[in-house]
């Protein structure tokens, strides 16, 4: 049987660590199903519509997998697309209890549905959407640690310009995929 997982998140913006994840996913499981969370209520810097354009662009070149969005509860929404599995990062031990709660959560929802943690590429276990904006808002730059068109969107957004400020961050995150 053909295994549909489904990789839910908010990606304001889509990092490289998740897009390591989707890799990852995208080789283990038939398809994966990016699911972005409408949650205009979060005040997110990218709507929704960018934010799922600029997954689209960064998911390009995997065949199997595709970029949609949702609301209301995540269990719904993965029974009515027909997804069995739940695909979410695991970072450091800190991400653990929310991860945690929630999978046991939507697992009391939903027992069909199980949650599967996987680990990125150690170059990005401290990166994260919130991180790359205040960088980026401080002048630094997040060059490896996004994708291109979203370094360019937030230089435009948030930063002194294009390509996400001034201050160069050598290392981290760079062409490593584990
Ligand atoms: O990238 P994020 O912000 O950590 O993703 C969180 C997300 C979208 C996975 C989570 O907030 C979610 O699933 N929201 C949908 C509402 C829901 O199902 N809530 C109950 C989960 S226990």
């Amino acid at each position: 049987m053909k295994v549909l997982a489904v990789y839910p998140g908010t990606f304001d913006p889509v990092t490289n660590g998740h897009l390591d994840i989707i890799r990852r996913g995208s080789r283990l499981f038939d398809r994966v199903l990016v699911a972005i969370l409408s949650n205009p209520e979060k005040k997110p810097l990218f709507g929704l519509r960018e934010r799922k354009r600029i997954l689209m662009m960064a998911a390009a070149g995997m065949p199997n997998v595709t970029v949609d969005s949702f609301d209301g509860l995540l269990v719904d929404y993965a029974r009515r697309r027909g997804a069995r599995v739940i695909v979410r990062g695991l970072r450091a031990l800190s991400d653990f209890e929310y991860e945690y709660q929630m999978a046991l959560m939507n697992r009391r929802l939903d027992s069909e549905i199980e949650t599967v943690f996987m680990m990125p590429s150690e170059a990005y276990s401290y990166l994260s959407s919130r991180l790359v904006k205040e960088v980026v808002r401080l002048g630094g730059s997040v060059a490896g640690l996004v994708p291109p068109e979203v370094e360019r969107r937030l230089g435009l957004r948030i930063g002194n310009g294009a390509r996400g400020g001034r201050r160069s961050h050598r290392g981290a995150g760079r062409g490593s995929r584990g």
